[in-house]
């Protein structure tokens, strides 16, 4: 019985522990969300080869915070890459830090 607490906890703390990670926005998850599953597509749609400038392009859509979240879940839902709540997260304030700059 003893034995099966200890495994239960050696199972389960690392989850608790995680979870709170994940709590605050992963800037280092987002940029890798970005790199694998964004960029190639917007590179290709913006005819630059380079997928960082659709978020930084003079008449880009987004103009707030608010809507950047929007964009990110439209994309996210719309494509159906299966992100994560937390995973969105971290790409919103990735993009954020990295090139929209908003004031959250
Ligand atoms: C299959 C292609 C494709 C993929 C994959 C994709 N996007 Fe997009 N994304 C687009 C297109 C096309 C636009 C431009 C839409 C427009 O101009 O109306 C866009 C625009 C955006 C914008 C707005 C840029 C601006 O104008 O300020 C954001 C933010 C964005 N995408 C986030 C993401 C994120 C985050 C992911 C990955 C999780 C992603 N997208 C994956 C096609 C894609």
């Amino acid at each position: 019985m003893k034995h099966l607490a200890q495994s239960l906890v050696a199972v389960l703390l690392p989850l608790v522990v995680s979870g709170v990670a994940f709590a605050a926005p992963n800037i280092q998850n987002g940029k890798a969300i970005d790199q694998a599953k964004c960029y190639a597509c917007h590179a290709k749609k913006t005819g630059f080869g380079n997928g960082d400038m659709i978020y930084t392009r003079s008449d880009r859509k987004v103009k707030d915070f608010a809507r950047l979240k929007t964009m990110v879940a439209m994309c996210n839902t719309e494509l159906r890459l299966d992100m994560f709540p937390e995973d969105e997260a971290d790409v919103t304030a990735y993009l954020n830090k990295q090139f929209y700059k908003f004031k959250p």
